[in-house]
């Protein structure tokens, strides 16, 4: 059986006055993927910035409930963000890298966090975390060109490594593949069952294909409130809730 890497209990969320999420009650198994569906609007990003406080950046987000990971509370006062971000790392729907190289790209957070002694250890992080990605062979001649050269599926891996290359324990991921066509998304959906040997995975998709899938556990989300969680396999052939069953036929959404 696994860890609880990340347990949520009795989470409420709102922009200003309007509630966005009501009482999600949540684990996460460590090194499993998670899958967060539901229809658009319905709080799934919301609450995937919950677990690294993203939404603290939204002047008039708030949120009540407890968020513990590795039993740490997330929003406690003695946890700085910048740490909570290198543990629990982010990949959002459009890839966003950086305006610099695809070496620098990787680099970057590996310099500014302190992470490496030397220039050779540094090559060496970078290369591997290309590697892993399977990108390094695409791209060996084109290290230090600029990364916005690369198709859409390639920034997004280029992403992925540079988020595993600070050591996060935690991946989230914001409908990674919205913005790749299906052979780019394949290499991700791909990437993220061999990613979850190593990391706790979490990504919100609206494909429940992908979602099927890719994941171990599913959470179904509907007007801000959590619906039904279980083993995935469970809950597209059996779900418990009406509500779960009218959206994996299609009938809403
Ligand atoms: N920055 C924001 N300011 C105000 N309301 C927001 C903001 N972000 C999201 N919301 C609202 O919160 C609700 C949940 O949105 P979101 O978490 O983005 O849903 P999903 O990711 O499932 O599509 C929606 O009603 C959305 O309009
Ligand atoms: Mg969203």
């Amino acid at each position: 059986m696994s860890n609880k890497k990340i347990i949520v209990e009795n989470v409420n969320a709102f922009y200003g006055a309007k509630q966005a999420l009501f009482d999600v009650n949540l684990h996460v198994l460590e090194k499993e993927v998670t899958a967060f569906i539901g229809p658009s609007g319905c709080g799934k990003s919301t609450f995937l910035r919950c677990l690294n406080r993203m939404n603290d950046l939204i002047e008039i987000f708030s949120m009540n409930g407890s968020i513990t990971i590795d039993g740490v509370e997330v929003n406690s006062q003695s946890l700085d963000p910048v740490e909570l971000r290198m543990k629990v790392g982010m990949v959002f729907q459009k890839p966003n890298p950086f305006p610099k190289s695809i070496f620098e790209n990787v680099a970057y957070g590996l310099r500014i966090h302190g992470l490496v002694s030397n220039k050779k250890e540094l090559e060496e992080i970078v290369k591997d975390c290309l590697e892993r990605v399977g990108l390094l062979g695409e791209i060996k001649d084109r290290l230090h060109d600029s990364a916005f050269g690369l198709s859409g599926g390639q920034q997004q891996r280029l992403c992925i490594a540079r988020t595993i290359a600070i050591n996060p324990e935690v991946i989230l991921m914001d409908e990674p593949c919205s913005a790749l066509d299906p052979i780019a998304t394949a290499k991700i959906e791909n990437l993220i069952g061999e990613l979850s040997s190593k990391y706790t995975i979490i990504i919100v998709t609206h494909s429940m294909q992908q979602a099927a899938r890719v994941s171990n556990h599913t959470a179904f989300f509907h007007l801000g409130k959590l619906v039904e969680f279980g083993k995935t396999q469970d809950i597209f052939s059996n779900p418990k809730d009406k509500k779960t069953e009218d959206y994996i036929t299609g009938r809403i959404g």
